[in-house]
């Protein structure tokens, strides 16, 4: 995993210094001179962030003070709460994208450097697993891409979609312990809160028979969306943090802590694999013990499930007492039937 430059431009600088302030005023003088530009500058760079949404009260020989940051996503309030090495060092924010992923993979196959991260406020042509779509409206839920080049088999990089799915179960249950409980994994790829899906991970590859090129891991969680902004069809099946929660979340926030995560438990699977996080996905299986039917390409298979293994396929026993490897698949839980 290579670090690349933090990109932070003048903005970026004077939020760190207002912050660090912590609702204390700091002159324009002050901030020229620690930042080593003109007093021009720092009026110009306090209008751009006004113009994003940042509350910044000025007082006549007292100085400025941040007031309040902005609702939306914006790229200079993921940075700010940003804690990691790699992982969103390069990092673009968009009001609107058709697919992070789509985006991110064309930045890829250009050359794009490992933990490059794309995320947008909306899209326009989210997707989902199985050529299905992501419901991505704007200014509620998170939706971004990270850029991964991992130097091990695609055998092991197939395992990507659970690891992360450990990473935003893990991270929600620090953010909201009072979802902790409720919090499950469905195998590949998706988190659950209860009986309803708040996040799908996809991850896309670009790989040879035994070299790994990309993998481009997509990540949309709802995060503040309000049930009656949910499309009808999915009411029943989906949920967001803050239904469940009662309160909002801060999305920049919740970004950075989920970038910081993912960066620590992909370097921990860098060099282990799948084995430490068994244990999590195992503790969170939303599949374990339940009646199952698993559609795989033409044909569909039932059993109960019976856990995940190290390299990451899903176990299902047949009535018949028989166990079959799932590598693959889309799998339904028989909800309201124990086996
Ligand atoms: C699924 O559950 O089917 C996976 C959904 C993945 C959605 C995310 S949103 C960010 C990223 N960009 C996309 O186009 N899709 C993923």
């Amino acid at each position: 995993m290579h670090a690349v430059a933090a990109s932070s431009g003048p903005a970026d600088r004077i939020l760190a210094l207002l912050r660090a302030a912590e609702g204390q005023e700091l002159t324009g003088v002050a901030i020229a001179r620690t930042l080593g530009v003109s007093r021009a500058a720092v009026w110009k760079q306090m209008d751009q962030l006004r113009a994003h949404g940042y509350v910044i009260e000025a007082t006549p020989g007292r100085g400025y003070r941040l007031a309040a940051a902005p609702q939306h996503l914006v790229e200079t309030e993921v940075r700010a709460h940003l804690r990691t090495t790699c992982f969103g060092r390069f990092l673009r924010v968009l009001a609107e994208v058709d697919s992070t992923n789509r985006h991110l993979g064309a930045l890829a196959d250009q050359g794009a450097t490992e933990g490059t991260v794309i995320v947008a406020d909306a899209q326009t042509a989210g997707r989902g697993r199985l050529a299905r779509t992501w419901f991505s409206p704007p200014g509620r839920n998170l939706y971004f891409s990270v850029l991964l080049r991992p130097a091990v088999e695609p055998s092991l990089a197939v395992t990507l979609p659970l690891l992360a799915g450990c990473t935003v179960a893990n991270v929600l249950a620090a953010v909201a312990p009072e979802l902790d409980a409720q919090v499950r994994i469905k195998w590949p790829n998706d988190i659950w809160l209860g009986p309803r899906k708040l996040c799908g991970v996809l991850c896309e590859m670009q790989a040879e028979t035994d070299r790994v090129h990309h993998v481009v891991v997509g990540i949309g969680l709802n995060v503040n969306l309000g049930r009656d902004e949910l499309p009808p069809a999915l009411r029943a099946s989906a949920t967001s943090l803050a239904i469940a929660a009662g309160h909002p979340f801060d999305r920049a926030g919740l970004l950075a802590a989920l970038l910081a995560r993912f960066e620590t438990d992909y370097l921990l699977w860098s060099e282990r694999g799948l084995a430490p996080f068994l244990a999590d996905l195992r503790a969170r299986d939303l599949l374990y013990d339940r009646p199952l039917v698993v559609e795989q390409a033409g044909r569909v298979v039932q059993g109960r499930g019976a856990g995940i293994q190290a390299d990451g396929s899903l176990v299902l026993v047949a009535p018949d007492g028989s166990r079959q490897d799932i590598c693959s698949g889309d799998v339904h839980v028989r909800l309201g039937v124990r086996a």
